[in-house]
């Protein structure tokens, strides 16, 4: 048996078919085209593991996804490649129009094509797990219930509005052609082999290099964290028992003002990396212009997955930000890697211009 991933060297998706190598016998093959978000460092351990067939390859091509369908025959599709940087998009939205939305089309097309001419088993086996976002829900109010499977699209920024947009495709597959798509919206994910564009890597690597901390706006933004191997445990279980057709939020039930995450994130520096030369790493803390249209609030209500599938998180936010730190910690060779080339391009494109703005 085999199962197909998307982006599996990106954060999520390196993740999950690490994980995955670990726990079953069952061959991956990985498409990834190796955007500036993936790394085959972040693989290293089974990029000779012949359970592990990995295709520098773009999703938008339809004869090659076709070609590596037709050869190995996946019972399944798990689908994480996509441009995934809210503050990228903002700057510029074309890749995200190509990859998430045309590419996400051309990724069901095959799909459809490869279901509809399957021997009767294997079609009824098939599985197209389209892995989105919360943020296709917009912002919630202070006071508002977290986002439920029924909550209205509202995306705000051109990531979640291509986000939504491959969800309206993906179910719309299921509808018309059968298609047994099954969508997961997760919230905010961190954990190990996450790119320091995103957060908590990059107020980790930042940190350790004694530089500021950029917090946009008032820091009073509310995100809900989930962790990366939390995440990847829930996918597993909508693969082998959610139903097609469904969606399911994940959560990891823990709601943060990205200023008290910082300033917990800094407390842990604090003890498991002192800096001899600062006091306390929250003096590197520096407010910075806010991102254009930035959503308020996002909560996920996880309870379709924990009561149908008998999910739960095992992380606490705690214990995953210690992990977490830890791991960036002692994988120094890993960040150098990215510290080169492209990284420091979006640094100085992102942050030199909201300096400037001041
Ligand atoms: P990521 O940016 O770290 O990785 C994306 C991967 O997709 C990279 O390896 C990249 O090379 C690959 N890719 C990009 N365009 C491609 C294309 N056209 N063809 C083939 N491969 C391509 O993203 P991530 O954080 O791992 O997110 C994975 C999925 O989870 C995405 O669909 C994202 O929208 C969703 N998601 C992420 C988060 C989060 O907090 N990271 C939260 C909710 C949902
Ligand atoms: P991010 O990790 O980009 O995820 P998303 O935008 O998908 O939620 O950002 C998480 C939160 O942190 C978001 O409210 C924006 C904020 N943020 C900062 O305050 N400073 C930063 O340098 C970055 C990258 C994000």
């Amino acid at each position: 048996m085999t199962v197909l991933v998307t982006g599996g060297a990106g954060f999520i998706g390196a993740n999950f078919v690490l994980e995955w190598l670990a726990g079953s016998d069952e061959t991956v093959v990985n498409i990834d085209k190796l955007s500036y978000a993936g790394n085959l460092k972040s693989l290293a351990t089974v990029l000779h593991d012949p359970r592990h067939v990995f295709a520098q390859t773009d999703i938008i091509d339809s004869a090659a996804v076709r070609k590596l369908m037709d050869l190995h025959r996946p019972r399944a599709i798990v689908h994480f490649a996509a441009e995934s940087h809210v503050d990228r998009s903002i700057l510029g939205p074309d890749d995200f129009v190509s990859t998430n939305v045309v590419g996400t089309f051309h990724l069901l097309e095959e799909a459809r094509r490869y279901h509809a001419a399957a021997a009767d088993a294997e079609r009824r086996d098939f599985r197209f797990i389209n892995v989105s976002t919360d943020e296709v829900y917009g912002s919630l109010a202070p006071d508002d219930a977290p986002f439920s499977e029924t909550h209205p699209y509202r995306p705000n920024s051109p990531y979640s509005a291509s986000k939504a947009a491959a969800d309206h495709l993906a179910r719309s597959f299921f509808h018309t052609y059968g298609l047994p798509v099954i969508t997961t919206n997760c919230s905010n994910n961190y954990g190990p082999l996450q790119f320091p564009e995103k957060l908590i890597p990059l107020m980790i690597l930042n940190a350790l290099r004694g530089a500021s901390l950029p917090i946009y706006g008032d820091g009073l933004n509310v995100r809900d964290w989930l962790y990366v191997a939390d995440h990847c445990a829930a996918i597993r279980l909508v693969l082998k028992h959610g139903r097609p057709g469904e969606t399911y939020n994940i959560g990891g039930d823990a709601q943060l003002a990205n200023i008290n995450l910082v300033e917990k994130l800094c407390e842990l520096l604090d003890e498991l990396a002192p800096n001899p030369a600062i006091a306390a790493h929250k003096q590197l803390i520096s407010y910075v212009p806010d991102r254009p249209g930035h959503d308020r609030r996002y909560a996920i209500d996880s309870s379709k997955i924990r009561r149908e599938l008998g999910w739960q998180p095992s992380e606490t936010f705690s214990s995953g930000l210690r992990r977490t730190v830890s791991w960036y910690l002692q994988n120094q060779d890993w960040i150098a890697d990215i510290e080169s080339g492209d990284y420091r391009h979006w640094i100085e494109a992102n942050y030199g211009n909201r300096a400037r703005q001041r």
